[in-house]
């Protein structure tokens, strides 16, 4: 079965039917509601039914828990959210002792609720736990760092590799700075819209982050040396396949940011 309905709560309102994207339940006025012959074949498991219900009479049969609360009283104000969306920034500068890993695992699980195209969810995370692990990721990164510089290629020069080479040699860390664990994100190369999820995984983490009082910063450089350097992704154990959806330092953050910056109005055309 798709999905298992309680009659006794049942309310025979027909909202699960009326929000489910795929049409894939049947209801008639009055009935309770049944998965539809054909098309709940189409299911994507986005739990909208579950959720929408005020009674909590569904279950979806794919999953072992159904609704999972949400206590309505702590629901951020506008204002919160935008002070988290306008406070949120790029850290750079890390405590050594890297965030506990429970609440990292959390901030993870969080990610399970992004958008993701047909609500695939195909991201898969690899976690470098300490500074060691992020120290033997950037030494990758610099060893494709420096053969990009001397082969004088294109990119090597767009993206100013040799000076991050000269800096870390001398010590300083300009790739993962010096930061005490870093969450990547790989996706399957081929799928509905990976690439998206990806990405889109990424920036929940940073906002969770943000939010859990954590630093975070994005590594591109990583996700450069990635893309070119197979050996960036067998050092982390990406499978066969994946590719990365982005990288995010992580650290308790040892810098403050006593505002936000300016930034110029979006530029919106309204059609
Ligand atoms: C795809 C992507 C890659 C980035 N790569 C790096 C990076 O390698 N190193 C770094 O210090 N910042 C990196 N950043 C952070 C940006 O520089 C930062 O988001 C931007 O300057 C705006 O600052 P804010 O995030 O504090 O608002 C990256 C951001 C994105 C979205």
């Amino acid at each position: 079965m798709l999905f298992t309905i309680d009659p006794e709560s049942c309310a025979r309102d027909g909202l699960c039917a009326a929000v489910c994207p795929l049409g894939c339940i049947e209801w008639e006025s009055g009935g309770l509601p049944a998965p539809h012959d054909r098309k709940s074949a189409y299911c994507i498991q986005c739990g909208h039914c579950v959720a929408v219900c005020p009674h909590g009479a569904l279950r979806l049969d794919h999953f072992d828990e159904g609704q999972v609360p949400l206590d309505r009283s702590l629901k951020p104000t506008a204002q919160q959210v935008e002070q988290l969306l306008r406070g949120r920034r790029s850290m750079r500068a890390f405590k050594p002792e890297p965030p506990d890993r429970e609440q990292v695992a959390r901030l993870l699980d969080l990610t399970q609720y992004a958008p993701s195209g047909h609500n695939a969810r195909p991201v898969g995370w690899v976690v470098a736990p300490d500074a060691a692990a992020v120290r033997r990721v950037a030494e990758a990164v610099v060893t494709w760092m420096r053969a990009e510089v001397e082969a004088e290629t294109p990119l090597a020069e767009a993206l100013h590799l040799a000076g991050l080479v000269r800096a870390f040699d001398a010590g300083v860390d300009l790739i993962c700075r010096d930061a005490p664990m870093l969450a990547v994100a790989h996706v399957p190369a081929r799928g509905i819209t990976p690439m998206e999820d990806g990405v889109i995984a990424v920036t929940y983490l940073e906002l969770a982050a943000a939010g859990a009082g954590l630093g975070a910063c994005w590594c591109g450089y990583l996700c450069a040396a990635a893309r070119h350097d197979p050996a960036v992704l067998r050092l982390l154990g990406v499978p066969e396949g994946h590719a990365l959806g982005g990288a995010l330092m992580l650290g308790r953050p040892a810098r403050r940011f006593a505002a936000a910056p300016p930034r110029p109005k979006a530029d919106i055309s309204w059609l």
